[in-house]
């Protein structure tokens, strides 16, 4: 194989080709066999096998399920040896399947209605496929079969935290994920924030209950609640700046049970999303003395517990300007789209803390719209011939990454 791009890009592309009907046959017996966060055993087991039939060293067992696997490139030539990581998540979503096709999920009320289980066959495609291009690579992929997005605090933190960046220093870290809105055959970046912080809201509300048709013998905490959902929105349209994206959403509210008494709590939760490290603090502060002060002057009192959810996800400049031009070599440059920000939230954000990187957004979507275009759907039903531009762009991002890395242009 030549060291040429353009023959790499042939050879790639050929590559993936032919390994397409196997790395589908592995996302249908995924797809059929869906697993909870942190229960991935059998999704862990059908990953090693893979790598390991395809000569992928599974490195290190940080966590009870997932994989971190190691492939060693044999090309020495340049001044620094690289280390380039991609990751996959591999975990599913409790929820019941209405699909009708003939791999549809046997566990009851599971489902990859999230495309994990196109990540996971999409990241084993990629390490087949390196690991039969080897001689080429100046440097080593770390392949990071990460467990637990979906639940919190996700897999990626406990990784971290088992010393993941302390035995691997990888000057890049790249990710996907199935984005339907985006037509297969396509990809989209971005430069910085692409992904919103979300943060879980716990508000309870404690005044006095009493009979209703003596309120001024309680302390209503269900008026009380009303004023602060009210108050609340006050903090997106004038604290936060109109120029930075935010979410408050309240979303549940429960107390009382019958019409002539007046309850002595009431509940609430909610979300917020940002894409602002301090625009998210100042909203931290400000939430907590606009409730307990909405709650003072009602004559109640209101307690606040803000659970903490995955950071924003920033893209760093550089890596992501790299990503965009080996996307562009490899798909064309009008097959490489413009990221629109999200207010979802993914757990590869804490990678981004400690490791520059690029998350991309695959299309998986068809030419004509669908009933199962969104995440969480249970209709969810992406076009599976995404699976080689997936294998070929993260093979070829590896090999130009560590190429550009060796040369001293990374
Ligand atoms: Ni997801």
């Amino acid at each position: 194989m030549s060291e040429n791009p353009s023959a790499i890009i042939e050879s790639i592309r050929a590559r993936a080709g032919e390994l397409y009907t196997e790395i589908v046959g592995l996302r249908r017996d995924i797809h059929r066999h869906p697993e909870l966060s942190f229960q991935e055993f059998r999704t862990t087991s059908l990953i090693r096998e893979y790598l390991l039939k395809h000569g992928v060293t599974v490195e290190h067992d940080f966590l009870d399920t997932g994989v971190v696997a190691l492939l060693k490139g044999e090309k020495q030539d340049g001044p620094e040896r690289g280390l380039v990581a991609l990751r996959a998540d591999i975990d599913a979503l409790p929820l019941q399947e209405e699909n009708h096709h003939d791999f549809c999920s046997v566990e009851e009320g599971i489902m990859h209605a999230c495309g994990h289980d196109m990540h996971t066959a999409i990241l084993l495609g990629t390490a087949a496929l390196l690991s039969g291009m080897r001689e080429e690579l100046r440097g080593d992929v770390l392949f990071i079969f990460q467990p637990a997005e979906e639940k919190a605090p996700g897999g990626a933190s406990p990784l971290i935290e088992a010393g993941l960046f302390e035995q691997y220093r990888p000057s890049a870290i790249f990710g996907l994920h199935c984005f339907p809105h985006i037509q297969s055959g396509r990809i989209a970046l971005r430069e910085g924030s692409l992904m919103a912080a979300a943060d879980e809201l716990y508000i309870t509300v404690n005044g006095e209950g009493g009979h209703a048709s003596a309120p001024h013998k309680a302390a209503d905490p269900v008026l009380a609640a009303a004023h602060i959902i009210t108050s609340l929105q006050h903090l997106v349209s004038r604290v936060a700046s109109p120029y930075e994206p935010a979410v408050l959403s309240i979303s549940s509210i429960n107390g009382g049970h019958a019409t002539n008494i007046i309850p002595s709590k009431v509940v609430m939760t909610g979300t917020l999303r940002t894409m602002n490290e301090e625009l998210r603090s100042l909203l931290h502060r400000r939430l907590k003395t606009d409730i307990e002060h909405t709650a003072l002057a009602m004559g109640v009192e209101a307690e606040l517990t803000i659970v903490n959810g995955y950071p924003v996800l920033v893209n760093d400049h550089e890596t992501t300007r790299k990503l965009r031009e080996f996307s562009a070599d490899y798909l064309g440059v009008e097959n490489v789209e413009e990221s629109e920000p999200v207010m979802t939230a993914e757990d590869f954000s804490h990678y981004l803390r400690y490791c520059p990187g690029s998350f991309m957004q695959l299309g998986t979507g068809r030419k004509e719209p669908q009933k199962g275009d969104w995440l969480h759907s249970p209709y969810f039903n992406p076009d599976e011939s995404s699976i080689v531009t997936g294998m070929g762009v993260m093979s070829y991002a590896a090999w130009s990454w560590l190429k550009a890395r060796s040369s001293g242009n990374g």
